[in-house]
This record gives structure tokens, sequence and C-alpha cells, in this order.
């Protein structure tokens, strides 16, 4: 209900709720490269189709936000990115998806895959270890042993998680000692310490109170300029403030992609349309 309404207020706002979050209605958008090409992907979880011949083009540095309503294979198609998908059982996938131009599915090293493509999920999960052992997990798997390398990439990976002031005296304390906001912003400290090209979120946001949320929309946009985000959301108003582009999903189908103001103001679709303004979902 509360998301039909913001939807709602966003339509009904037209331009002016584009002009209050920054946004351009109109106009030239930089162009991109393509970074991750899905082309016609069908998903099974056994006779379940989840994802319905599913084409989409994700650009580098930008943020896509996948909306639709529950069920619709949004964290599907965002666990095929980095082949989570293969862990559960019964899974059956088609179609192609590359990562500049290579066939992830095909002769693809998925440990080298999840570095390039990192995810946060939507419950903040720390493992439970220190803070910086949190941060350094990643780069330590990767075969990085010397202390004062390790110790910069910590502190690098927790600036630019805008988490380095909150946790810099604390370093050695739990992960699972911070606040959930906290919490997650280390995920993502995590996340970016291997330096991904790509970044999942799963709904980042979603078990986060306003401030918490905020940080992360704010640190999603500075990412932007050297990764490519996925996100995932349930809040329409948030897809609105931090999206380049914005995919609609409906029963395992893409229904429309497009930039963030003409899916909000314009959507071709008239399910985008009913969905936006709460007539389902
Ligand atoms: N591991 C699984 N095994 C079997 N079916 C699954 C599995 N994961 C998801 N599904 C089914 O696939 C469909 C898409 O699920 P998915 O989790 O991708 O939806 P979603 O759009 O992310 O939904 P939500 O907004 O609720 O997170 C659903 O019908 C779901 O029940
Ligand atoms: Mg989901």
């Amino acid at each position: 209900m509360a998301r039909a309404v913001e939807a709602a207020s966003v339509r009904e706002m037209g331009g002016a709720a584009f002009a209050q979050v920054g946004l351009e209605a109109e106009g030239p958008q930089p162009a991109h490269a393509t970074r991750l090409a899905v082309s016609h992907v069908n998903l099974y979880y056994g006779d379940h189709h989840a994802l319905k011949d599913v084409s989409i083009e994700i650009p580098e540095r930008e943020i896509t936000s996948f909306i639709g309503p529950s069920g619709c294979g949004k964290s599907t198609l965002l666990r095929c990115f980095n082949r989570m998908n293969d862990y559960v059982k019964d899974c059956r996938i088609e179609g192609s998806i590359t990562l500049d131009g290579q066939d992830i599915y095909a002769d693809f090293n998925t440990t080298l895959l999840r570095q390039r493509v990192g995810m946060v999920f939507q419950h903040p999960n720390p493992f439970p270890m220190s803070i910086y052992d949190n941060v350094a997990y990643g780069p330590r798997g990767m075969g990085i042993k010397n202390r004062s390398e390790l110790d910069d990439l910590v502190e690098e990976s927790l600036r630019r998680a805008a988490l380095w002031d909150e946790v810099k005296d604390k370093l050695k304390a739990s992960g699972l000692s911070l606040s959930g906001g906290q919490q997650q912003r280390l995920c993502i400290a995590r996340a970016i310490a291997v330096k991904p090209e790509v970044l999942l979120m799963d709904e980042p946001t979603s078990a986060l109170d306003p401030i918490s949320t905020v940080q992360v929309e704010q640190l999603a946009m500075e990412l932007k300029r050297d990764y490519t985000l996925v996100v995932v959301t349930h809040n329409m108003q948030q897809a609105a403030r931090i999206s380049d582009s914005v995919a609609f999903f409906l029963l395992g189908e893409l229904v429309e992609h497009g930039p963030t103001a003409q899916i909000f103001k314009a959507p071709r679709d008239r399910r985008t349309e009913d969905y936006l303004t709460g007539r389902f979902g």
C-alpha cells in the first residue's frame, strides 16, 4: 500500500517529482558501454518457468534498478549475473549472459566471476569476525598477505563505504557489534574490497532505517562512478532517486526497460503504468 501511494505520487507530480530528486525528465543521456548483456534467457526451477525470454543490456557506470511485484524474477535474474543459481538444485538456464562480451555460462571461472561481480543482500550479513577481517577476507582469498597492503585496502574500502570514520578506532571489534545500517555498509566495503566491476544489490535498504537508507543510496550513487550497479528495490521513490534506468518485471517477463524518467512519467506498457499507479502488485 505504501509503495502504491509513493508510486502514485511520483507519477502525479510528473516532472516536479523528478526536479525534486534531481533528475532531468528528458534530454540526451551519456552513453555507456554495455557491461552485462542478457540475451533470450529462460530460467526454470524444476517445472517452474521463472524467467521468460529475458533480454536486457546493463550499461557500465550506471545504476540499473529492477522493480516489479514479489515473485516476478528480480532476484533470480540478479543471481544469474554471478551464477549464484548454480547452487540451486534443479535450476536450469538457457540463453546467454555476457560480461564484457564473454559468455559467463560458457568456459568461465566462477571464482573469478564472483570477484568481478560482487553482491550485497537484503539483510546485512557480516561474517562473525572483526570489522577488519570482514573487509580483508576477500583480498586474503585472492592471495594478498602483505599487512600494509591489506591495511590500505581495508581503509580504502571502508572509506568508500562511508564507514571509516565510525569504525577506525575499533577495527578489531566484531562486525556483528555494529548497527544494521553500519553492518550493511560493512558488507558493501567487503564487496568492494576485491575491486569488482559490477555490484549487485538485492533490496539493500529494506531492513534499514531512513537515515541508513539515505547513506546507502548516496553510497550507491558515489560508487557508480567506478562500478556498474544493479539494484533490486520495492521502493519506487528510491528507484526514482538513484537509478539511471529502470527495468520492470512481471511474472518472469521483462515488460520494459528505459531511462528512469521515461519509465515513471511515460511508461510504454500499460502493465508498467498499472503497477506504478498501484493498480496491482
Ligand atoms: N530456489 C528456488 N527454488 C524454486 N523456486 C524458486 C527459487 N527461488 C525463487 N523461486 C521462484 O521463482 C520465482 C521468482 O522468484 P524471485 O525470488 O526471483 O522473485 P523476486 O522478484 O525477487 O521476488 P521478491 O520481490 O519477493 O524478492 C518465484 O515464483 C519463486 O517462488
Ligand atoms: Mg527478491
